[in-house]
């Protein structure tokens, strides 16, 4: 069998989404995309204008186009703020062109996820949503056994 081409796209301020992107990225062999801000967040900035960001559903401009015209399984991953997903992230979603590409997404919170996937769901219509995953308080923990048994669970998975 071929093995499909995997990327994990994902966006990280303060670390948590990043590293469970790179345990998935470890675990499947896929490449690793981050998404980088042409103006990044600060701490600071990202309760007042990620916040606002957020609410106004920004697309805020990322410094290198995301190209996934060689994967056919993509995880996405996001913190999530206000119960959504980040600016940066919402600008990948709903400027690449994800259609007929197997989806799985995830996201790291403190314990209120929202509706996080139904709104991954809401947009990203055309494609084929395989799975999705919250990991909560990443920062007091050894990810590694929650992201192998999620990945093991969906790598036989089919839409
Ligand atoms: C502006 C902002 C809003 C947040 N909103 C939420 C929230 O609604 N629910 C929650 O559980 N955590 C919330 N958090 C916490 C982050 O989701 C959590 O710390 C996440 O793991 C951070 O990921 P990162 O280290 O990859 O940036 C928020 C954090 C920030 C900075």
């Amino acid at each position: 069998m071929v093995e499909k081409k995997q990327a994990v796209i994902y966006y990280s301020l303060t670390g948590n989404t990043k590293k469970i992107a790179e345990l998935i990225a470890r675990e499947t062999g896929a490449d690793l995309l981050s998404v980088e801000m042409e103006k990044p967040y600060t701490k600071f900035s990202a309760s007042t204008k990620g916040v606002f960001q957020v609410f106004r559903q920004s697309r805020p401009r990322i410094v290198d186009e995301i190209d996934v015209t060689d994967y056919s399984r993509i995880y996405i991953g996001t913190p999530v703020w206000c119960g959504t997903l980040v600016p940066p992230i919402n600008t990948v979603i709903r400027n690449v062109n994800f259609s007929g590409k197997e989806i799985l997404f995830f996201c790291t919170h403190k314990g209120s996820k929202g509706n996080i996937f139904k709104h991954f769901r809401d947009i990203l219509k055309d494609s084929k949503i395989l799975g999705e995953k919250d990991f909560q308080d990443v920062v007091d923990k050894d990810s590694a056994k929650e992201v192998t048994e999620w990945v093991t669970l969906v790598k036989i998975r089919k839409v």
